[in-house]
């Protein structure tokens, strides 16, 4: 896949841009708009964020490797993120990750051989009192247990 924004994501880089006074600040947001478009951030892609925002390529990189929300390689087609503070954790969040981990056979922030799931243990994501929760992608799933999670995975896989 060619490593460039399309006319209309160039249109929202410049949305973004008119919302801060400097370049600089528009950074973490064009970062985030690459990321949905292309999985991750690679060395090609900073490369290409640099040039657009006229930044020097070390301070597109200096965000990127800071943020643990920006990948730096490339991860499942689902992503799965599962809460293991406190709240969670009180309510089996680390067991679900253990059981989540096994069953797909990988550790965290690794990736399914076919590319379709990678898994993330994660600190509070504000849902605490859905308890326990997992995220997938941008949706959120709350009071989860273990079959929940089996036949949301199956289905998921089948897409
Ligand atoms: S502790 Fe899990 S969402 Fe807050």
């Amino acid at each position: 896949m060619e490593i460039a924004f399309n006319k209309e994501e160039l249109e929202q880089v410049e949305k973004m841009k008119s919302h801060y006074p400097s370049q600089q600040s528009a950074l973490m947001p064009v970062l985030w708009l690459a990321q949905k478009k292309f999985g991750w951030i690679s060395t090609e892609l900073m490369t290409y964020i640099a040039e657009l925002l006229h930044l020097p390529f070390s301070e597109v990189e200096g965000v990127v490797s800071f943020y643990s929300m920006y990948f730096k390689k490339p991860m499942g087609r689902y992503h799965i993120q599962v809460c293991t503070n406190i709240s969670c954790m009180l309510h089996d969040g680390e067991s679900i990750f253990e059981h989540i981990s096994n069953k797909l056979g990988i550790k965290n922030m690794e990736r399914t051989d076919d590319g379709c799931f990678s898994l993330e243990e994660v600190e509070c994501m504000g849902a605490c009192g859905g308890a326990p929760m997992i995220a997938i992608n941008e949706n959120y799933y709350e009071n989860v247990d273990m079959n929940f999670i089996d036949d949301l995975l199956e289905k998921l896989h089948k897409n």
